[in-house]
């Protein structure tokens, strides 16, 4: 499998297995497919190395996207949307997604992701309560479903409340 970042060429693509993954998905409003296109022309918050895709035999087969996003006066990541197609999940595309994700992350200098997701999913990749590193939570995010990861051990403390990219709409 390759994990590579996203080209143009990739965009519908991209948006049919976003599409595709979020159909069954336990939570969805059935647009996340609409929101990474949306994301892409906000040049503000979308990071094109960040925009990641996974291949296996010149199949995109996953998709994940990380945004910038702002917590007080620093600058972080916002992951959203991650997605497998059905017939490949349960393979540890997510995770390798995820973990290629955060390297490439480090390696830009952020020190923070936040997602709104499973409960069961994210704490497995070092993800926590973002409450406890210190964002404010707003009723618009559920404290059990509202983690943050902390890609380096010695980053600034976060304070304050989250501000994502006015394409997600919260
Ligand atoms: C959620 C999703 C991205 C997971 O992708 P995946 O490639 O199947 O996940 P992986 O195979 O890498 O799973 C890694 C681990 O998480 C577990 N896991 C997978 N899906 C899970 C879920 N929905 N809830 C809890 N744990 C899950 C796996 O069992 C595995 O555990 P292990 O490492 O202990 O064996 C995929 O199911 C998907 O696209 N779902 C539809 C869209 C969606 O809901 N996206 C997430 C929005 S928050």
């Amino acid at each position: 499998m390759l994990i590579r970042p996203e080209q143009p060429q990739d965009y519908q693509q991209v948006e049919q297995l976003v599409q595709t993954a979020f159909a069954s998905a336990e939570y969805s409003d059935g647009q996340e497919q609409t929101l990474v296109a949306n994301l892409r022309h906000n040049s503000q918050a979308f990071i094109p190395a960040l925009s990641l895709v996974a291949e296996i035999d010149q199949q995109l087969v996953g998709y994940i996207l990380f945004t910038k996003a702002q917590v007080g006066a620093q600058t972080v990541l916002a992951l959203a949307p991650l997605a497998v197609l059905p017939e490949y999940q349960q393979q540890g595309i997510g995770k390798q997604l995820i973990q290629r994700g955060h390297q490439i992350a480090r390696q830009l200098g952020y020190n923070y992701v936040l997602v709104l997701g499973h409960e069961h999913y994210y704490p497995k990749f070092g993800y926590q309560p973002a409450a406890s590193l210190g964002v404010t939570v707003s009723a618009d995010f559920p404290p059990a479903n509202f983690f943050a990861c902390r890609l380096l051990a010695l980053a600034v403390p976060l304070q304050g409340t989250v501000t994502y990219a006015p394409e997600f709409g919260l």
